[in-house]
């Protein structure tokens, strides 16, 4: 009945996450709220670890690409589940120190890394760095040479894969920031270089062909052209590569709309992919890496706001304004993001009417849904917005001077806080005259 299997109903017919009552947790901790489920969170992290396990003979690592939701909560929970991480900048990776997460399992992305961020990795002794391009190569080689160490290394490779995705998160294709092309050439000349300088070494390369994809085809071809790939470095290079790292992009249920694969399919088909091409070219089974975000904490999360007014304007539209908005959830006007609506107070009754759901920020696109079905509301109920797990809080901002939303998480019952809900003192914690 409800999106996701975390979420439910109790008698007062209102709507639970993890079995709590979503109205008791928005009177305990206010609103906006973002409130997560641990328990599906774990389950969603074990369909990719036992995956692994399943279908490839354990011969691999899942990391949670904590650019989805990066928290120290978090970066334990993927290290109690056996799982690596996938830093994207020096801020994620410090996250990640501070829970204590082994660095030797984390993965530095990101197409710019700038030399302070690399010097971080190096001083936090970060296991593999994902280079971009050339420069940045040259750059890691100095750095590490100067202390005296060689950086584990893969390549950042644009496998000119369409992902059928929104054209905004789309990065497989050859017009792409990230990464070096396969059909020029650049990637085959980087890694010529790369072996022959002395502070790195090449271990594998990495793809990412988008995200919110939901078919397996796209994984499939760019785990074969990948795979391909190596057996042509082996080739030309006499280098054979020991990992493969395909990426995140794994399709979750925003709204009844999506169908999602179950996640240990995508272990399941890509293993059989890269067994075969690794046959055919001689290789030996690499190391396989894979990236989940999005299906790992997105409907295991929701965001709870109080609603206030309820504008009515005749033969055009209502408007129902709640107490965040795009500073806590700018997915509607970046990517017309579509989510399952609720009011919490009364989650079972029929959605009898239509409305525009709006933010709280002085700018006119601040929506987080337009002709949104609905139960019919008013000032004082509780509207839950499902499955805004991933991308919400780790893109949430302060535009306004609002403070973010905290984050809680509800585990066996019970529930806390992981981050707290911030104050104006904090906005101006380092605002100076
Ligand atoms: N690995 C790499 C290198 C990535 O760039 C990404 C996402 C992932 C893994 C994880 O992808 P996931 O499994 O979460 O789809 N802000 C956008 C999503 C941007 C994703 C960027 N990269 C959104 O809110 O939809």
């Amino acid at each position: 009945m409800f999106l996701s299997d975390c979420l439910g109903a109790n008698e007062k017919n209102h709507l639970t996450i993890g079995g709590i009552d979503t109205l008791e947790l928005a009177a305990e901790y206010g609103t906006p709220l973002y409130v997560l489920d641990e328990d599906a969170i774990r389950r969603h992290c074990r369909m990719y670890t036992e995956s692994v396990a399943r279908f490839y003979d354990g011969n691999g690592l899942i990391l949670y690409a904590s650019k989805a939701l990066c928290t120290k909560a978090l970066c334990k929970i993927a290290e109690d589940e056996g799982m690596g991480l996938d830093v994207v900048s020096g801020g994620e990776l410090y996250t990640a120190h501070k829970a204590g997460f082994p660095m030797e399992r984390v993965y530095f992305h990101g197409n710019n890394k700038t030399p302070e961020e690399l010097e971080l990795a190096l001083k936090l002794r970060v296991g593999q760095i994902v280079v971009d391009n050339r420069d940045e190569l040259i750059l890691i080689n100095d750095l590490w040479g100067k202390a005296n160490q060689k950086a584990d290394i893969l390549f950042r490779i644009k496998p000119g894969i369409d992902a059928h995705t929104h054209d905004f998160i789309m990065t497989g294709q050859i017009d792409s920031k990230f990464g070096v092309a396969l059909e020029t050439g650049e990637a085959m000349e980087i890694i010529r270089e790369a072996v022959s300088l002395p502070h790195v070494k090449v271990v594998g390369i990495h793809c990412h062909i988008g995200s919110q994809i939901f078919d397996l085809e796209p994984f499939c071809k760019a785990a074969e052209v990948m795979v391909d790939f190596m057996g042509d470095v082996k080739d030309t290079l006499s280098l054979t590569l020991t990992q493969l790292n395909l990426g995140g992009g794994f399709g979750i249920r925003y709204t009844d709309e999506d169908d999602p694969i179950p996640y240990d399919r995508y272990m399941e088909a890509v293993s059989m992919v890269v067994k075969s091409t690794a046959e055919r070219r001689g290789l030996p089974l690499p190391y396989i890496l894979m990236e989940p975000g999005r299906s790992i904490v997105a409907s295991a999360g929701l965001t709870l706001y109080t609603v206030g007014n309820v504008k009515e304007i005749p033969g055009i539209r209502s408007y129902l304004s709640v107490d965040g908005g795009m500073s806590d959830n700018p997915r509607y006007i970046l990517y017309q993001a579509k989510y399952d609506f609720l009011i919490a107070n009364r989650c079972q009754d029929a959605k009898t009417e239509v409305y525009t759901i709006a933010g709280k920020c002085c700018e006119s696109g601040d929506l987080l849904g337009e002709h949104v079905p609905l139960q019919s509301a008013r000032r004082g109920d509780t509207l839950a917005v499902l499955a805004t797990g991933a991308y919400n809080y780790s893109m949430s901002s302060r535009y306004n001077c609002i403070p973010r939303p905290a984050v809680v998480m509800v585990s066996g019952g019970k529930s806390r806080v992981i981050v707290k809900r911030e104050t104006y003192e904090d906005i101006l914690q380092n605002d100076c005259l």
